[in-house]
């Protein structure tokens, strides 16, 4: 089944800007992107995303467009883009040799900060193409669907980009994303309501894939520092080469549109429409605004905010800072600033010392935690770096012992892999699915037997969606439908 031209024709222009552009569906993004998520592409739905779309698609009229004026200029505009993104790189890197800091992350924590914060849009990488899939009999399509299934890795674990966040999130203890600003999930919602809708939004579709897949200079920066932390930056690596100017998904996006161009149609209102979609590639907060936006005191309190819930009433009586009992201080969320005071003041933390001299610290990490557990890796990061302050620009880990740190240079991420390696420790093997114990992947090889050819590929279609693909049964799926794609 292809999509006419006549789908997209006749859908109205945008809406002019006004307050539909704040209106989201369902109250918060956070569950409007759990819904979508969730749902199969149900009719009412794609109503919902439609009109979230032209919201966004309003909000961003009027703001300056980078594309050139015509689709012809396209490649020459993108191995510019990339030419400049390259040059600004070699610029930082003669910098950073030269004594400059790091750009990004001026510690462990805040790095972190950033990998959480931007889950919400990792985790559903790729998901703005799901709706051309049941359309992969249109060789018009070809590039795009390509650009789909290498994100899913060709059904590879190793290689599925959601896959390796996920494992990237719970390496470093960041799968709760409790309390997360509910703008982080504009970027994430657009792309799942672009996979919803993508009859309605074809050239949309289009354009917010040339936007996404173009190489941008943050992404270069964000793997040199993760790496130079001692943190895992093969996510961000494996985007500066799979989306490559030269044969990569930039240059498939370039070729998308030019492939999809109406020939007998109206190509200006498509053209004009594909700008559209290239805009709503930088809706929401981008990379840049979100580590701009990291304050480490502001982020202590919100996760003892957070806390003080469950603690509040745990806490025996006896312990009193500033003469109030913790579940007294912890009665509040307002109290929690004047909390963090009161136990600085008490001698309990020793901001702008190695954490050992604090007694809270001991009471989290080290031979008698008695809260042992109750903060997540993250989250213990991001106390261990508040308690030391400007030392903390070293990068230490809160698992790292002090003495050792201080006298041995950090390795880089990739250095401390090698010398792992050649310890005989494997990383992280994602690789082998195939004996799996996976109630999905049993049930997908039962329900292949019993169907006809269309309702195999429906299944297979399924199992490949955003919320799926990633499981054994979507790598699995993944696999048999790009056979199938191959004729085999
Ligand atoms: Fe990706
Ligand atoms: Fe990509």
């Amino acid at each position: 089944m292809y999509i006419s031209a006549n789908d997209w024709l006749s859908r109205p222009p945008a809406a002019p800007p006004g307050p539909a552009a704040l209106a989201v569906p369902g109250g918060t993004l956070a569950n409007f992107y759990g819904r979508l998520l969730a749902a199969d592409t149900t009719g009412e739905l794609n109503k919902e995303a439609g009109l979230f779309l032209d919201a966004q698609i309003a909000g961003c009229a009027g703001l300056p467009c980078e594309l050139p004026a015509s689709p012809q200029e396209l490649e020459s505009w993108m191995f510019a883009g990339a030419q400049r993104a390259t040059a600004a790189y070699s610029h930082y890197l003669e910098e950073r040799q030269a004594g400059a800091p790091r750009r990004f992350f001026g510690n462990r924590a805040h790095a972190l900060y950033f990998l959480r914060a931007v889950a919400p849009t990792k985790l559903v990488d790729g998901a703005w193409l799901y709706g051309l899939l049941k359309h992969w009999r249109n060789p018009r399509f070809a590039d795009l669907l390509r650009t789909y299934v290498e994100e899913l890795g060709d059904g590879a674990a190793d290689k599925n980009h959601v896959v390796i966040y996920r494992a990237l999130m719970a390496r470093y203890g960041l799968e709760s994303l409790d309390s997360l600003d509910d703008g982080l999930y504009t970027q994430g919602v657009i792309q799942l309501a672009l996979a919803s809708s993508a009859e309605e939004y074809l050239p949309e579709v289009i354009g917010f894939n040339l936007g996404y897949e173009q190489l941008p200079l943050h992404l270069l920066i964000t793997a040199y520092e993760l790496n130079e932390l001692g943190l895992d930056p093969y996510y961000f690596t494996l985007h500066v080469t799979v989306d490559n100017p030269d044969t990569g998904h930039a240059k498939r996006a370039v070729q998308a549109v030019l492939d999809n161009l109406p020939r007998l149609g109206h190509a200006e209102d498509f053209w004009r429409r594909v700008r559209q979609g290239f805009q709503l590639s930088n809706a929401g907060i981008g990379s840049t605004d979100v580590i701009a936006g990291f304050d480490i005191e502001r982020e202590v309190v919100r996760i003892f905010s957070h806390k003080s819930a469950a603690g509040h009433g745990a806490h025996s009586d006896y312990c009193r800072v500033a003469g109030r009992n913790i579940n007294d201080w912890l009665a509040r969320k307002e109290d929690i600033p004047e909390f963090l005071g009161a136990l600085q003041k008490a001698g309990w933390i020793k901001r702008g010392a190695p954490v050992e001299e604090s007694r809270f610290w001991g009471l989290l990490q080290g031979p008698r935690a008695e809260m042992f557990g109750v903060f997540s890796p993250y989250e213990l990061q991001l106390i261990h770096d508040w308690i030391r302050g400007e030392a903390s620009q070293d990068g230490g880990a809160y698992t790292e012992v002090l003495s050792e740190a201080a006298t041995v240079r950090r390795p880089s991420f990739r250095v401390a892999a090698r010398l792992a390696a050649n310890r005989g420790e494997s990383a992280f093997d994602a690789a082998a699915t195939d004996d799996l114990l996976d109630v999905d992947l049993q049930a997908l090889a039962q329900q292949l037997a019993t169907l006809d050819e269309i309702g195999q590929a429906r299944l297979l279609l399924q199992a490949m969606a955003p919320s799926q693909h990633w499981t054994p049964a979507g790598l699995q799926a993944t696999r048999l439908f790009m056979q199938r794609m191959a004729g085999l």
